[in-house]
């Protein structure tokens, strides 16, 4: 208690409580429930995060099969929510049953639409208007989800083409743009490499007013393009990394969207993605055949034995490359299918883990049957495999075109596998190269050809032949904090901005 001035006590209260903003998260991926790749790992991190820092942060993901499979393995609560959320589209209605379960603290709300959930490889190879109708739905289903929750978010968070719908919607949508005042948006883009393109006559069976088709609203080259419409609709967006919120303004990254986000400069903010270090640690890692720190590498080397060994190798002295990614485009198969001779007569071996396109994952197999002894290709997803890739490996290959954020060379870092990487958006943000620095965590190339990729792997060699330099080296990666506690703390104060605090 406090005397006030003419002498009359007041209650010691502070002025204002302090803001708890309201978050409604909407993708459709969310690790370990659903994941595709490195979006996964973020929804499932961000909001954790995110609550720790104070916000009321809960997620919304579509119930696919792979989800209620995963929420029975690992016997997470699921209730079931009342009532159900009801949207129109394409001159009906779709109707989802609402489940709730917990997932580290974080509530997730979860849309149980068999009809429309039921891809397991949750996005189509190519979208048409049938195939986009999940996306639509996740979207606006999750502007109807407070009837169901009785749970009214402040400000909806959402991510790349799938859920651009909503900002969108807020603005032009027939019956949801009258919400749009009471409520924010944020976009975080994680690849600006797809957009979400639909054919015109897509729009009024989406329930938007045809004015929306045009420069300043959803029209790209004559068709309807998700992403842009999701870029000009809400009020803030995010990038990955800081570099990488550059890099999509120039002509080249910004994949026919330069100008438009040239448009929207003044409310683009990179802020760095972050690693949940209580799933990726090799001190604790439950997949792991042995666990280790930084000042005792023993299961290091008990992990590089046990990979070798999955591969049917010998162990020996050559150093190990490793690759864990989508085989697209975007990751660099190209360079790293034409460097490969050179990079293995440099006397490396080489253990590729992924999946993605069915030319790459042929032309792969191919060589690891010229190369049996020297290289290996896994062709899938396993995450089991994965772990063991980063924690046997020597070195990590990330030779991407182009890389919005990158987390494998996060986790590489931490597994105290060097990062070989090309200088691009997130992974230049992270990789500090040994030659340029006494603090250097790995290497960096620029010019995207086989030659460079092969110079960069001789300059790596060179140290490592420097046993000694090379434990600092894994050192420095190893005790680097990419954790999320600083970025989320950015993403908090984003929050209060929009939420006028
Ligand atoms: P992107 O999101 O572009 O695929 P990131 O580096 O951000 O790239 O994240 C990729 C995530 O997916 C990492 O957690 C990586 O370990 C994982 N991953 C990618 N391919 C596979 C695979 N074939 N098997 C297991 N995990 C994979
Ligand atoms: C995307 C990007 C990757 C990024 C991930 C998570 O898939 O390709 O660079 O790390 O999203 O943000």
């Amino acid at each position: 208690m406090t005397q006030g001035m003419e002498g009359i006590v007041l209650a010691e209260k502070p002025l204002f409580l302090p803001i708890r903003p309201r978050v409604l998260h909407v993708a459709p991926e969310m690790a370990p429930l659903a994941k595709m790749g490195g979006l996964g790992d973020v929804v499932q991190a961000l909001p954790k995060a995110l609550r720790q820092t104070g916000v009321d942060c809960r997620v919304l993901l579509p119930a696919y099969p792979c989800v209620l499979g995963n929420i029975e393995k690992n016997q997470l609560p699921l209730t079931r929510l009342r009532s159900t959320v009801n949207v129109a589209l394409r001159w009906r209605v779709y109707s989802a049953h609402v489940l709730r379960t917990v997932l580290d603290g974080v509530p997730v709300y979860l849309l149980e639409q068999p009809e429309l959930f039921s891809n397991p490889s949750i996005y189509p190879m190519d979208l048409d208007e049938a195939l986009a109708l999940p996306f639509a739905f996740l979207s606006l289903a999750a502007l109807e989800l407070a009837s169901s929750t009785r749970w009214h978010p402040q400000i909806y968070h959402v991510h790349d083409w799938p859920t651009s719908l909503l900002p969108a919607a807020l603005r032009w949508h027939r019956h949801y743009r009258q919400m749009g005042l009471g409520v924010d948006t944020v976009l975080t883009l994680h690849n600006m490499a797809h957009h979400g393109i639909l054919p015109e006559q897509s729009l009024e069976g989406l329930g938007f007013d045809p004015a929306s088709f045009g420069v300043d609203g959803l029209e790209f080259y004559g068709q309807v393009n998700l992403l842009k419409g999701g870029l000009l609709a809400s009020d803030a967006i995010t990038t990955v990394s800081p570099r990488y919120s550059w890099e999509i303004q120039t002509l080249q990254g910004g994949m026919g969207l330069d100008g438009v986000l040239a448009s929207c400069r003044g409310k683009i903010q990179g802020i760095l993605n972050g690693l949940d270090y209580t799933v990726w640690s090799p001190e604790t890692d439950p997949l792991l055949p042995a666990p280790y720190r930084v000042g005792d590498l023993s299961g290091k080397a008990l992990c590089r034995k046990a990979l070798l060994q999955a591969c049917g190798w010998e162990e020996n002295d050559r150093p190990l490359l490793v690759f864990v990614g989508r085989l697209v485009e975007q990751k660099g198969v190209d360079i790293l299918l034409a460097a490969m001779e050179d990079l293995l007569s440099l006397g490396t071996r080489v253990l590729i883990l992924g999946s993605g396109h069915p030319i790459y994952e042929r032309a792969l197999q191919e060589e690891s049957r010229r190369y049996q002894d020297l290289l290996h290709v896994h062709a899938g997803y396993d995450e089991t495999l994965a772990h063991l890739l980063y924690a046997g490996g020597d070195m990590l290959l990330m030779p991407s075109l182009f890389e919005p954020c990158g987390l494998s060379q996060l986790i590489a870092l931490r597994y105290g596998t060097v990062p070989l990487v090309r200088a691009v958006g997130g992974l230049a943000d992270t990789i500090i190269d040994v030659d340029g620095s006494p603090d250097g965590n790995g290497f960096l190339f620029s010019d995207y050809t086989p030659h460079e990729l092969r110079r960069v792997v001789e300059r790596a060699l060179s140290h490592w032949r420097d046993r000694e330099q090379w434990k600092i080296i894994v050192r420095h990666g190893m005790e680097q904090d990419f954790s999320w506690k600083h970025s989320a703390e950015t993403y908090k104060a984003l929050y209060l901005k929009l939420l006028g605090n």
